[in-house]
Formats: C-alpha cells, sequence, structure tokens
C-alpha cells in the first residue's frame, strides 16, 4: 500500500510519525512552521534511526533510505498530493481547526485526513471541513517508534472506507490497532488512566495508602509496568489534570473530578519528572 504520506507538525509525534512510516517505504512530507522546526525534526528522526542501527535492528543502509524518504518543507500546499494527511500539531483546537480548513481546500479528493489529538473530538475537528467522512483520529503513543498502539478513532461522520485505510497504513507502519467506535472525550486509552489515576490519588489523597505502596500494588498486584502515580510524574500532573477537566466536562461523571491533592500540585508546579518533583522527588 505504501504511498505518500504528509505529516502537519514535526515536533515530538509528528517526527516520531514520519520516521515510522518512512521506514515501512511511504515517502513522507514532513511539514512545520519554519525551518528550525523542521530541521529539529529531521535530526531527531536521525537520532533515533542510528540508535536503532547502532543495537543492530536496522542497517546504516536503512537509516539513509529511510531519510531519503523524507522531504521537509513550511508549506502546507506540499499535502495536496498525499494519500494521507496526519496533523500532529499542538493540541489548541484552533490551531488544528486552521489546519483542516486549510487541508479541505488543499488535499486531493478521497485523500484521509487523520488528526493525532489526544483528546479532543474528532467530530469537532472534523466540522469545519466539507468532508468529515474523510477524517479520523491515529492516536500514536509517544516514543512513537517504540510504542505499538495506535488507537484508531472513529469520528461521527468518519466513512467505513476512511476507518479502513487508516488502519491499513498504522498497520503497515508497524502499529496494532485498536478501534474507538465513537469518538467520546478521553477515547479509550485516557478514560481508562485518567480514571485510575484520580482514584490513586484520591486515596493517597486520605491517607489510605502512600504513593510508593499504590504504585507496587499495581505493578505487583495487576503486572503493570509503571504505577499510575509513577505514570502521572512521566506524562506530567499538568496534562493529567487537563484530560480530567476535560472528560469531566463533558461527562459529569464525579470519577472524573480532579482531586484537590493534584490540583494543588499543578498549581505549585510539582508537575513530575519535567519540573524534579511530582509524587517522587528526581
Ligand atoms: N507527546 C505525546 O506524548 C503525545 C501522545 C499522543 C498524542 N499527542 C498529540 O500529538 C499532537 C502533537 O503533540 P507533540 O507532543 O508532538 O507536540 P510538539 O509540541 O512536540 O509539536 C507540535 C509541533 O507542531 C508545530 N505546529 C504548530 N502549528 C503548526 C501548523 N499550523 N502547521 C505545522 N506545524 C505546526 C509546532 O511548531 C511543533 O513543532 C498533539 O495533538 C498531542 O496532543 C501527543
Amino acid at each position: 500500500m505504501a504511498g505518500r504520506l504528509a505529516v502537519v507538525g514535526a515536533g515530538l509525534m509528528g517526527a516520531g510519525i514520519a520516521q515510522v512510516a518512512a521506514q515501512a517505504g511511504w515517502q513522507v512530507t514532513l511539514r512545520d512552521l519554519d525551518d528550525t522546526a523542521t530541521r529539529r525534526g529531521l535530526a531527531g528522526i536521525r537520532k533515533s534511526l542510528e540508535k536503532f542501527a547502532s543495537k543492530g535492528a536496522i542497517s546504516p543502509e536503512d537509516v539513509e533510505a529511510a531519510l531519503g524518504r523524507i522531504t521537509l518543507t513550511t508549506e502546507l500546499e506540499a499535502a495536496a498530493d498525499a494519500d494521507i494527511v496526519v496533523e500532529a500539531v499542538f493540541e489548541r483546537i484552533d490551531i488544528k481547526h486552521e489546519v483542516f480548513r486549510a487541508l479541505d481546500k488543499i488535499c486531493a479528493p478521497g485523500a484521509v485526513l487523520a488528526t493525532n489529538t489526544s483528546a479532543i473530538p474528532i467530530t469537532q475537528i472534523a466540522a469545519v471541513t466539507e468532508r468529515p467522512e474523510s477524517v479520523v483520529g491515529t492516536h500514536f503513543f509517544s516514543p512513537v517508534p517504540m510504542m505499538k498502539l495506535c488507537e484508531l478513532v472513529r469520528g461521527y461522520k468518519t466513512s467505513d472506507q476512511t476507518l479502513a485505510t487508516a488502519r491499513a497504513f498504522a498497520e503497515e507502519i508497524g502499529k496494532t490497532v485498536v478501534v474507538v467506535n465513537r469518538d467520546i472525550a478521553g477515547f479509550v486509552t485516557t478514560r481508562l488512566i485518567t480514571a485510575l489515576v484520580m482514584e490513586a490519588v484520591k486515596l493517597v489523597e486520605s491517607g489510605v495508602v502512600s504513593a510508593e505502596d499504590l504504585d507496587t500494588a499495581c505493578k505487583l498486584g495487576f503486572g503493570h509496568a509503571m504505577g499510575p502515580l509513577a505514570t502521572t510524574d512521566l506524562t506530567g500532573a499538568d496534562v493529567l489534570l487537563n484530560a480530567t477537566k476535560n472528560i469531566y466536562t463533558e461527562t459529569a461523571d464525579e470519577k472524573f473530578f480532579p482531586p484537590e491533592l493534584l490540583q494543588r500540585m499543578v498549581t505549585a508546579g510539582d508537575l513530575g519528572r519535567k519540573t524534579g518533583q511530582g509524587f517522587y522527588s528526581y
């Protein structure tokens, strides 16, 4: 199937998606706002590929071949001949709307317009286009070259054809797909981790258990690779707070109402690894 892919946004996720697609034989156009951003994206891809090569997972020729399939651009018009476009810009609805309005005008009829949003409803993104049936969520995980999952999210009007094309693409670039049949807030993965984290924070907040013991319980009791509070530190307490607030706003389900402890941690700047302090010190 390998064809032409345009990736909009050369940040952490966009670069990762461009990398795995190029490795799978896709011709990739990687777009960001300026040359500094696109070059930074490409440098990250080179570094990642070279790491795989140094471990013997791919050959030096594979590294150059993959890099040779990636073209950098600052022009969104470069997406005109893409079979699939994956948008991976900042998680802001105004910016995503601007990108999708433009893609709707630029892209060929039948092109699949995918978004890598982690939480914004696909239906809301698709609504600014004249072709909501062609819009789908492809939720990849970080770091994309390592993480096998792609959560494929169906918007209210996503067609079967669009879903099938997006699935074939994700599988061809080495991912295992799970299909989310309705684009509920948080999709499936964020719903699950958010529910677990909020309950974990409540148990720690009320003195039932220490953060360390709670994480140990999840690791040794359930076989989780990482406890929910260590996960919160890695993801960022602010990111989890924002996610749970969004889900709560849509569902009014009290299990997603953020505990005061999480709110105060974010206000105080204890966001986790990125600030050196969260549920643990770093
Ligand atoms: N980081 C994660 O772990 C993760 C996981 C899953 C999904 N996501 C989602 O993926 C998307 C991207 O996240 P990220 O972590 O790569 O962000 P990032 O901040 O690393 O990169 C975003 C990039 O988009 C660029 N950009 C902004 N506006 C643009 C435009 N109009 N056209 C082209 N480029 C533009 C920025 O310059 C930046 O390079 C977000 O929607 C995020 O929620 C992130």
